[in-house]
């Protein structure tokens, strides 16, 4: 490897095709496929939510994504180089700028702490969970004593974060693609036990039925397509640079429509399916199901305590969600680790280490902000620290981010991400048209319409 200080050291690129679809995939899944995306799904209608989720993911995700990958392996730099890289006017490093301070900074933060709670909930799972979450309140009340205790919760976070930056500190092949390799086939296995546990319950069909059950007339409310839009630029991990970072090691041999196609296909399918191993479990055992931190914390371990083995239900339940949100935490911490290696001339190691003190000690302040005074107020409601960052990223940086990477790439670098898609005329795109078309009509009018919609929330 030799030395990797700064920009003179050779750029190190994927291993393989596998595994550098199998990064971008880890870094889409994450805890927003497991609790939010079956909780959409349940809410909007079922089917019809996911057809609609489905048809957006196409029309406006994917151009994005691949938007984002074109400018990444056309630049080979971070997000906040890459603009100068591509030698166009330097407004354009806005976009590197707010995603890295957006995702490598903000939402790795508070992602930190709730991956935090997953190992903490591993544990737990044999330590005392199951009797203590017997019924919904008790759990509830596991769960609101656990995050009052504010030493335990930052060394959970501090956990969470050591492990993200252990896997970087291995640089890409190495550390990121090595990982991703072994923990998104594991992933893919623990949904699939968890569905079998899950729909061989008595009384499961119930959770299938709201899970599915298709309600045509929720396709006249709109709040079911602002849904569908901000969980597909969450889900894909857009936005915020992450996949122009990961675009930026890439070689030009890289078919880039069909890397992303694979990885807004897995993203959806473990979405999908995380809706098959939950909803059946909580209906069988007579719960409601709820939204979010609710859903996946409190109201989780409480089914788990109630079914046969559900202590390693709980396990591999937790373990899941750590896979999903670690192999994402790695992709924001890349995206801030590459930010410091090309601006200040770090050694990868040194990078790490400096990102990972500045994000532990800002997730600090989430931590203890679940269980003490620092509240913020934004649009007359106020929010914990953390709710107030989740909030500001999903409703500002995101969709903003997203927006200006359309038009940079629609109106102002047309040509050459054409080039790019095709890897210089190498590659046939047969859809170059309508992505053409995507990127500047249909994803701004899209995204203008969340970011209206968001904020007026
Ligand atoms: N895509 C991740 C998820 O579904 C979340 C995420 C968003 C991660 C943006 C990184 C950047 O949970």
């Amino acid at each position: 490897m030799g030395s990797d200080s700064g920009n003179v050291q050779k750029r190190e690129q994927w291993g393989s095709r596998v595994g550098f679809i199998l990064a971008a995939a880890g870094s889409a899944i994450g805890l927003g496929n497991i609790w939010r995306f079956p909780y959409l799904v349940g809410k909007n209608g079922g089917a019809t939510f996911i057809l609609v989720y489905l048809i957006i993911t196409v029309l406006i995700g994917l151009p994005v994504m691949l938007a984002e990958f074109a400018i990444g392996r056309a630049a080979q730099k971070s997000p906040v180089a890459a603009f100068g890289a591509l030698k166009v006017n330097p407004f354009w490093s806005v976009i590197g700028w707010m995603g890295t301070i957006a995702g490598g900074f903000l939402v790795l933060s508070y992602y930190n702490v709730i991956g935090g709670w997953t190992i903490r909930y591993m544990i737990a799972s044999f330590t005392g969970l199951m009797d203590a979450a017997a019924t919904a309140d008790q759990s509830g009340a596991f769960f609101g004593s656990f995050i009052g205790k504010q030493a335990e919760v930052v060394l959970f976070q501090v956990v969470f974060m050591a492990v993200s930056m252990f896997i970087v500190l291995g640089g890409i092949g190495k550390g990121i693609e090595r990982a991703c390799k072994v923990m998104m086939p594991l992933l893919f296995i623990i949904v699939l036990v968890l569905i079998a546990r899950s729909v061989t319950l008595p009384g499961a069909e119930a959770g299938l039925d709201f899970y599915l059950n298709p309600d045509w007339s929720k396709l006249e409310d709109p709040t079911l397509y602002l849904d569908a839009l901000g969980q597909s630029f969450f889900s894909l991990s857009l936005g915020l640079g992450i996949m122009i970072t990961y675009g930026s090691y890439l070689g030009k041999d890289e078919r880039l429509p069909s890397a992303s196609l694979w990885t807004a296909g897995l993203d959806t399918l473990i979405a999908l399916l995380a809706g098959f191993a939950i909803f059946p479990a909580v209906f069988a055992m007579g719960f409601e199901p709820g939204a979010g931190v609710g859903l996946t914390f409190i109201t989780l371990p409480a089914v788990f305590a109630k079914m046969p083995g559900g202590t390693y239900v709980s396990f591999l339940f937790f373990l899941l969600l750590f896979f999903a949100a670690v192999t994402s935490a790695m992709s924001l911490m890349e995206v801030a680790t590459t930010f410091a290696i090309e601006k200040f001339s770090l050694r990868r190691s040194d990078a790490v280490w400096l990102m990972g003190i500045i994000i532990i000690l800002l997730g600090g302040y989430s931590s203890l902000s679940l269980s003490g005074p620092p509240k913020i107020t934004i649009m007359g409601k106020s929010k914990d620290f953390l709710d107030a960052v989740d909030y500001l990223c999903n409703n500002v940086f995101l969709p903003v981010g997203s927006l200006l990477a359309c038009v940079f790439v629609g109106y102002v670098w047309l040509e050459p991400a054409k080039k790019e898609l095709t890897s210089d005329g190498k590659f046939a795109f047969p859809w170059m048209g309508a992505w053409t078309w995507c990127v500047r009509v249909i994803s701004p009018l899209a995204i203008i319409y969340i970011f209206y919609m968001g904020l007026a929330w």
